[in-house]
C-alpha cells in the first residue's frame, strides 16, 4: 500500500517502534527515518533496514534527498521533548521550523501527514480533555506544539486534496523510552528505584491521575491516523486515568517487591492534577480503540525486557 514512508524522530522512542511496526507491516515499503539524535539513541533501531539521515529537520534541504521522488507519507515525531528545556528560541524555532519545512514541500505532492503534537498543549486545565478545548500551554514545548497545531490547520485550508492528521499523544510508556532520562515515563523511571530496593518517590498523595497510553496503542493510533479520510487534530491516550499508587501497585505485582510510596512534597505550583483523553472524535474518525489497560500495558512492558 504505501512505496515510501518517511518517519522524523524514527530514532526516539515513540519514532523507533513506529518505525519497526511499519517495517513489519509493510516490509515491501521503502523507510527513511530523519534523526539528529539530538535525544534519539541508534540502539532503539536494532534490526532496522531501511534508510537513515543523520539531519536536524528544521534545516535538512528536503528536494535534494526527496527531489523527484514521491513519497506516500510522513510521520513527523522529530521533536525537541524535554519539556523542562526552557530556552524558548531553540524549543520554537526547533519544533516550528521542522514542521513548516516538511509542509512547505510536502505541499501540492500528494503526501499524506501525520504529526505529533501533545496532551501538554491543554495546559494544566483539570478534568476530561476534549480537543475543542482552547489550548493553554503552561511552558514552550507546549506553546510550540499548539504552533504545530495552527500550521497543520492553515495549511489544511490551503492544500484540501491532501490530508495532515495531529495526534495529541497522553502520557507514553513502553519499550525503547529508557534514553529519555528524566523526561521518561513515571513506569520506568519507578521501576529503576524499585530494582534498586528503595521505595519509590512520588509527590503527596500520589493519587493524582494521568492517562497513560501504552505505545503499542499510540503506534496502532498513529497508523490508522494515516488512513484518515480528512484532515483533523485528535486525542491520542487511553481514556482511562489512572494514579501514580496504581502504577507502582502494578510494578510491585510484576517485580514480585513489596515497596510502598515514599511520598514527597510536590515543589510544582502549577500541577496537572488530572488529564483524561476524551476519545469519541478519535474513535470515530480512525476506528482507534486502545487495547491495553494499565495492568496489561505493564506486564507486557515487562515481559519485553526494557522495563529496566
Ligand atoms: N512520549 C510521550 O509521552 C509524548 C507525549 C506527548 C507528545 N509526544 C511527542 O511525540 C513525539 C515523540 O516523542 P518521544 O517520546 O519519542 O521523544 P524522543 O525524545 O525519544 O524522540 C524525539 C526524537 O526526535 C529527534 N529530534 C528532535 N528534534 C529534532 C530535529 N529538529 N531534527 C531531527 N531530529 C530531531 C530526537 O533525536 C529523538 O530521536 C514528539 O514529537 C513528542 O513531542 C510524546
Amino acid at each position: 500500500m504505501y512505496k515510501h514512508v518517511v518517519i522524523t524522530g524514527g530514532a526516539g522512542f515513540v519514532g523507533s517502534n513506529l518505525t519497526l511496526e511499519m517495517a513489519k507491516r509493510y516490509p515491501e515499503a521503502q523507510l527513511t527515518v530523519i534523526d539528529d539524535f539530538r535525544s534519539g539513541d541508534f540502539k532503539n533501531l536494532e534490526g532496522y533496514k531501511g534508510d537513515i539521515i543523520a539531519a536536524d529537520v528544521s534545516s535538512i534541504n528536503l528536494k535534494h534527498y526527496f527531489g523527484g521522488k514521491k513519497v506516500d507519507l510522513v510521520f513527523h515525531l522529530a521533536s525537541i521533548t524535554d519539556t523542562t528545556d526552557h530556552n524558548q528560541f531553540r524549543q520554537v524555532h526547533d519544533n516550528v521550523e521542522s514542521w513548516r519545512n516538511l509542509l512547505d514541500y510536502f505541499a501540492g505532492r500528494k503526501t499524506r501527514l501525520v504529526y505529533a503534537s501533545s496532551a501538554a498543549t491543554y495546559g494544566i486545565a483539570a478534568g476530561i480533555n476534549r480537543i475543542e478545548q482552547t489550548p493553554k500551554p503552561a511552558n514552550v514545548y507546549a506553546f510550540s506544539k499548539v504552533q504545530l497545531d495552527n500550521l497543520a490547520r492553515a495549511w489544511a485550508e490551503e492544500n484540501k486534496t491532501q490530508t495532515v492528521v495531529g495526534l495529541k499523544y497522553f502520557n507514553v510508556y513502553g519499550p525503547r523510552e529508557s534514553h529519555k532520562g528524566a523526561a521518561a515515563s513515571m513506569m520506568i523511571q519507578l521501576a529503576r528505584q524499585m530494582r534498586r530496593g528503595e521505595h519509590p518517590r512520588i509527590f503527596k498523595d500520589g493519587e493524582q491521575k494521568r492517562d497513560f497510553v501504552y505505545v503499542k496503542d499510540i503506534v496502532t493510533c498513529t497508523i490508522l491516523a494515516a488512513r484518515a479520510r480528512a484532515s483533523g487534530v485528535y486525542n491520542a491516550g487511553s481514556g482511562v486515568p489512572r494514579t501514580f499508587n496504581d502504577i507502582i501497585a502494578n510494578l510491585n505485582r510484576v517485580l514480585k517487591t513489596d515497596l510502598p510510596p515514599f511520598y514527597i512534597d510536590n515543589p510544582h505550583v502549577h500541577y496537572q492534577p488530572h488529564t483524561e483523553a476524551d476519545l469519541t472524535a478519535t474513535t470515530a474518525a480512525l476506528r482507534y480503540k486502545p487495547k491495553y489497560t494499565l495492568e496489561t500495558g505493564i506486564d507486557d512492558y515487562f515481559a519485553s525486557g526494557f522495563l529496566e
